[in-house]
């Protein structure tokens, strides 16, 4: 076992060092004027989600004076949203890596976990709470500023970036899930641990359940990001997460024993809640504003009694936008999920040809719409294969999928609708399969199952070039826009024309003719061809074209 000067050794940022980051590259707001944590904290943040604010723009922000509707105070702790992964860039921070190889850095992580290494001391565990130290009013639960996030409609104030910590009873191996949490009391909390995708915590707890016991917990707050990110990925059962972000850092995690249950967590963390989940009882939960973009209304779930409370002196905790999409939430899982995706289809499924797997953000969470982009010489079969793998890899994704060639922005719904259009042939590229779970969705009294559409938009033979000016004569107009001091441009896909395969040298040169004022040439090149037929739109076709030009040559 390491001493506790070698806890100090890391190759990844702690969460205060990540804000230190973040100012130095202008990515934070600090806010020192004194705000409501149950009224106003989310919905400022959120602003930066619902007021038209591009992405690269958004930043954290660091709470440094917080209060609540009773004029609570909270000494020792400021709280950071928005901090994790408002955009990839904050995240690209967090990971100490640049955004074009976050995809790749998660595969070889997830291949490549490097084990944990435990110390005897750590920052975590700077002041240590117990009993009836973290039992009644004022104390406890009640004395962390975690906020509402969705004032008006949640019941309490949530953990939203909790990362949960438990262990299998029978193999030892942990597990760190982020889930929601529900204060209840001032020691009580309420979890929702997902059934239908087997959340590791859900896992775990039919074990402890089975043996008769109640099992024990670790609730972490405010750890350093490259761990905070491990807690959405979907990782195989078994596997224990800071492992992976242990190879995600280049570096083990340092992890430290609780002090009264049996678990080790982050030694860098601010905040770790210890206590048992109960395996007997389960409470109500919620309402809570979900990711799918509606409020999730009441359910029984786990119980957490909290025991004791280690903590930094002075704290900084998390708190993620969560709710409808986009958000902190979806960016912090889209960037994690859709490296999965893409490495099942093409290192597991072996599909050569598979450029990218896109899953749509606004509104959808990420889980609905999924699209895979692939080369245009993969066969139809293998489409389908991508198409269905993508269904398949997770109970909850896939459950509109869509293949696109790469000229198509996945990320751009009006190009997607522009694939289907004029790509695909429903009555043979559209296939619905029934029997899909509705997997994370609002409750309601409708059907609890539902089905799986699969649409190949992908090009089935060579289309016309799309019609809009060639690149050089767009970008040359750009140049004059801007001599000009025109409105300032942004470029919408596609903002010039491209070849889709079905054009011919005739035509080409003809164009050329035509952007050179020679189009009078091309005129007799027709005169020459005129042809009495009974109906006009009489098709010409590309090989016909190329000997209307021979002709032309001819005369000329
Ligand atoms: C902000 C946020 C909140 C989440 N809340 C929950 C939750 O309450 N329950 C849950 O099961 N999953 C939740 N998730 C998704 C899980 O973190 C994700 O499925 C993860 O893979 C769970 O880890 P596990 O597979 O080890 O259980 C949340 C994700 C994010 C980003």
């Amino acid at each position: 076992m390491d001493t506790a000067q070698q806890s100090t050794q890391k190759t990844y940022n702690d969460l205060q060092e990540h804000l230190g980051e973040l100012e130095k590259a202008g990515l934070i707001y600090n806010i020192d004027r004194l705000i409501n944590k149950d009224t106003e904290m989310h919905p400022l943040v959120r602003w930066q989600f619902q007021g038209g604010i591009k992405q690269e723009m958004r930043k954290g922000f660091l709470f440094r004076n917080i209060t609540d509707g009773k004029g609570c105070t909270f000494p020792g702790y400021q709280v950071a949203i928005g901090a994790l992964s408002s955009n990839p860039a904050i995240y690209s921070i967090g990971m100490n890596k640049p955004v074009d190889i976050i995809g790749e850095t998660w595969i070889k992580a997830i291949n490549n976990p490097i084990p944990t290494r435990e110390v005897e001391k750590a920052v975590c565990q700077e002041i240590v709470l117990t009993g009836e130290e973290v039992n009644g009013n004022g104390k406890g639960m009640e004395a962390i500023p975690i906020p509402v996030s969705t004032p008006g409609f949640d019941v309490a104030p949530y953990l939203t970036a909790a990362l949960w910590i438990t262990k299998d009873p029978e193999t030892g191996v942990q597990n760190m899930g982020l889930y929601r949490g529900n204060l209840k009391s001032s020691n009580r909390i309420c979890v929702m641990t997902e059934r239908t995708t087997l959340a590791g915590a859900y896992v775990h707890w039919k074990s402890y359940k089975r043996l008769g016991k109640k099992m024990p917990v670790a609730i972490v707050l405010g750890a350093p990001p490259i761990v905070e990110y491990t807690g959405p990925q979907k990782l195989p059962l078994g596997v224990d997460e800071l492992t992976v972000a242990g190879a995600l850092a280049g570096g083990p995690i340092n992890v430290v024993k609780c002090k009264t249950v049996d678990l080790l967590v982050p030694a860098e963390a601010n905040v770790i809640l210890e206590g048992y989940i109960d395996t007997e009882y389960l409470e109500p939960e919620g309402p809570f504003g979900e990711s799918h973009g509606y409020m999730q209304v009441e359910e029984y779930n786990f119980i957490v009694k909290i025991e004791a409370i280690t903590k930094r002196k002075d704290a900084i905790i998390t708190s993620i936008i969560s709710q409808i999409t986009p958000s902190e939430s979806s960016v912090i899982k889209r960037l994690a999920y859709e490296p999965l995706f893409l490495s099942h289809l093409r290192d597991h499924l072996n599909i050569k040809g598979v450029k990218r797997v896109v899953m749509h953000e606004p509104l959808t969470n990420l889980r609905k719409v999924v699209t895979v982009v692939v080369d245009r010489a993969l066969p139809k079969t293998e489409v389908w294969r991508a198409l269905e793998g993508l269904a398949s890899l997770q109970p909850a994704v896939g459950k509109i999928c869509i293949a696109v060639n790469d000229d198509i922005d996945p990320d751009n719904a009006n190009a997607l609708l522009w694939a289907i259009s004029y790509r695909c042939n429903p009555i043979t590229d559209v296939h619905i399969t029934p029997n899909r779970s509705p997997g994370h969705a609002p409750h309601t009294d409708g059907p609890k199952i539902e089905s799986t559409m699969f649409i190949d938009a992908t090009l089935k033979v060579d289309f016309p070039p799309v019609a809009l000016p060639k690149k050089e004569f767009m970008e040359n107009a750009r140049a004059i826009w801007e001599e000009l001091k025109l409105p300032e441009l942004n470029p919408q896909f596609p903002w010039h024309g491209y070849s889709l395969g079905y054009w011919c040298d005739v035509w080409e040169e003809c164009a050329e003719r035509a952007a050179q004022s020679h189009w009078l040439e091309n005129g007799k090149r027709t005169e020459m061809a005129k042809q009495k037929l009974p109906e006009p739109q009489t098709t010409i076709s590309r090989d016909e074209a190329a000997s209307i030009g021979q002709s032309s040559s001819k005369s000329d």
